[in-house]
């Protein structure tokens, strides 16, 4: 098995390849939190670099939990915080299964995990809900790249990659996504008026941040690394197993095209939300 895609297999790679995007947005999002939390939940903490960033900003958080599901990421995030071990609580989890903690938070956050959650998002609001203080504050962010024929952001490259490989013709792609029953990113992420639907049914929004989310990089070998420690074998159906690895190399060779022409390789709006405990606005 090649290494790409044996990263690809175990998601390994993030604490690098996050830092070309997920990253980045990290203390975006903890500047929104406009409170001195005294604990903090983060769910879907990834290789625990947000933690790292709000105990580093808040010296007197007394709590830093993390809930996550894959278990290298967990064990990844546990070696980066061990020096903080006393503050911090990390669980391996499914966040669509959670059972109830016996406490509440200040401060709860969930960036770059949403669309993993599709379409029970609503079962993670609740639990949250439940889970806040009186007067905690939920962060969370969205990527909305939405289009037409359901497809957007990362489904883009993908969709070149197929047409480029000689299995589908560029209208056909959403149907042969349909067909392996593959959920399009596009299709994921929601626009932003059902979420805020959505999201209005557990809290109060009391701020909603947009920026774009600019992927660049060096060259095809980083993309691909991205790619596989992001996205993992998630786009694999798509593609015959005997071309998986053909299937990387032209995803990254088609980032390397994008940076060359517009000098970066993906643009996808993303926005904080910032939450409050319903009847928090009245
Ligand atoms: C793109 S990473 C974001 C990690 C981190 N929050 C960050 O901002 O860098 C998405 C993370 O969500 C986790 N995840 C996705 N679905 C999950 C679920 N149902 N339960 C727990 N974790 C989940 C993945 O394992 C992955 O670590």
């Amino acid at each position: 098995m090649s290494a790409i895609i044996e990263q690809a297999r175990n998601l390994d790679g993030y604490r690098d390849s996050s830092e070309l995007l997920q990253r980045r947005d990290q203390d975006w999002v903890l500047d929104r939190a406009g409170i001195q939390p005294q604990n903090l939940l983060d769910l879907g903490c990834g290789v625990g670099s947000l933690l790292e960033g709000a105990l580093r900003r808040w010296p007197q958080l007394q709590e830093a939990w993390g809930i996550e599901r894959s278990t290298l990421r967990l064990e990844q995030a546990r070696a980066q915080l061990q020096a903080l071990e006393w503050r911090v609580r990390l669980f391996e989890g499914d966040l669509l299964h959670l059972d109830e903690l016996p406490q509440r938070f200040d401060l709860v956050t969930l960036t770059a995990v949403l669309h993993w959650l599709y379409p029970k998002e609503e079962r993670l609001f609740a639990w949250v809900a439940r889970h806040l203080a009186e007067d905690g504050v939920f962060l969370f962010t969205s990527h909305h790249p939405w289009r037409e024929d359901g497809l957007g952001g990362e489904d883009e490259l993908v969709a070149e990659a197929l047409v480029d490989m000689g299995l589908a013709a560029a209208d056909a792609v959403p149907r042969l996504y349909a067909e392996v029953g593959l959920i399009p990113m596009g299709t994921r992420t929601r626009d932003a008026a059902g979420l805020r639907e959505r999201i209005q049914r557990y809290f109060c929004v009391d701020a909603v941040a947009s920026r774009e989310a600019v992927l660049q990089v060096e060259d095809a070998e980083a993309y691909q690394r991205f790619h596989a420690a992001t996205f993992g074998t998630y786009f694999t159906p798509l593609v015959p197993a005997a071309r998986h690895e053909e299937f990387f190399e032209r995803l990254g060779r088609i980032a390397e095209r994008r940076m060359r022409a517009d000098g970066q390789v993906t643009s996808i709006p993303v926005s904080v939300w910032r939450c409050r405990p319903l009847g928090s606005d009245a």
